[in-house]
């Protein structure tokens, strides 16, 4: 058959669908992604979309209707493959195409994704794929963000590596993924190694002090801080308890302390 068994007894099994197989090799052999896969937490099937086609030259792309630059990728070839992939996937498997209209890769996402143990993935290339695809076998549209990639691949690996990372035991250290930003809806606080003076720049004293309440609130009121200057939005959905609501009046009040004083800055004009 054209597509391999599934090996193996993983936690999450992701299937890629591609005309480019190959993009994946390096990517996939490196790093935590190989040891995961080693480890037979993840596995990951790459498969080619030609091998899905019927005639001798193997094409998987035609002009579009109604003219326009740019070629449309067949659908046939993507509802065969897909249509194998699901045969042999657990029912309710997400079959995810990768497009710029879809909805944004969120971290929140991702950790709902973990909760499925195969994952189907469809990536595009060229102007368009036939939109009968996405009428049929797509349950969701994802995009990597607001520009456009030459294909669904690089999407395909960011959603690879970063659902990756969040299954049990990938990870060495399950609390990195913890603390970590968009994890509790904000961004991460400053992390610090040795030396713990550079430059005349010196690490918080907190962190040195091995007081482990200090170093706690201190990480959690930078992590508002750094989230209020850089993702304001973030907090209005991030779930905050009271020391945080006070630990934010606290960073506004700092802030206030530092502004210059409008009058001042005025009375030399
Ligand atoms: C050149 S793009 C086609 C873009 C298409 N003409 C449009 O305007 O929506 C080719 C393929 O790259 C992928 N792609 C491009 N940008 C993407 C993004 N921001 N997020 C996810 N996939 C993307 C999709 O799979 C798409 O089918």
């Amino acid at each position: 058959m054209r597509i391999p068994p599934l090996t193996g007894a993983s936690v999450m099994h992701i299937d890629v669908l591609t005309i480019f197989p190959d993009f994946f090799g390096s990517p996939l052999q490196t790093s935590i992604l190989a040891r995961a896969q080693q480890a037979d937490l993840v596995t990951i099937q790459a498969h080619d979309l030609r091998d899905f086609t019927e005639d001798k030259h193997h094409v998987v792309d035609d002009y579009p209707y109604g003219g326009g630059p740019g070629m449309v990728m067949k659908p046939e070839p993507f509802l065969a493959a897909t249509e194998h992939l699901i045969a042999r996937a657990p029912a309710g498997t997400p079959v995810i195409f990768f497009t710029p209209q879809g909805q944004p890769l969120t971290q929140r996402r991702l950790r709902q994704l973990t909760e499925y143990p195969h994952l189907i993935l469809l990536c595009g290339h060229y102007e368009a794929v036939d939109e009968r695809v996405r009428q049929t076998v797509v349950t969701e549209e994802i995009s990597l963000g607001d520009y456009v990639l030459t294909g669904g691949e690089p999407a395909a690996l960011v959603l690879i590596d970063a659902v990756a990372r969040l299954v049990p035991g990938v990870l060495g250290n399950e609390s990195s993924a913890e603390a970590e930003s968009f994890s509790q809806g904000l961004l991460e606080y400053p992390q610090y190694t040795r030396p713990d003076e550079l430059r005349g720049m010196k690490v918080p004293e907190v962190l040195l002090s091995g007081h482990h309440e200090q170093i706690r609130r201190w990480r959690r009121k930078e992590s508002l801080r750094r989230t209020l200057a850089r993702r304001p939005d973030l907090l209005a959905t991030a779930q905050l308890t009271e020391e945080d609501h006070n630990l934010l009046a606290e960073i506004k009040q700092e802030q206030q302390q530092q502004a210059p004083a409008p009058a001042e800055a005025s009375a030399d004009i």
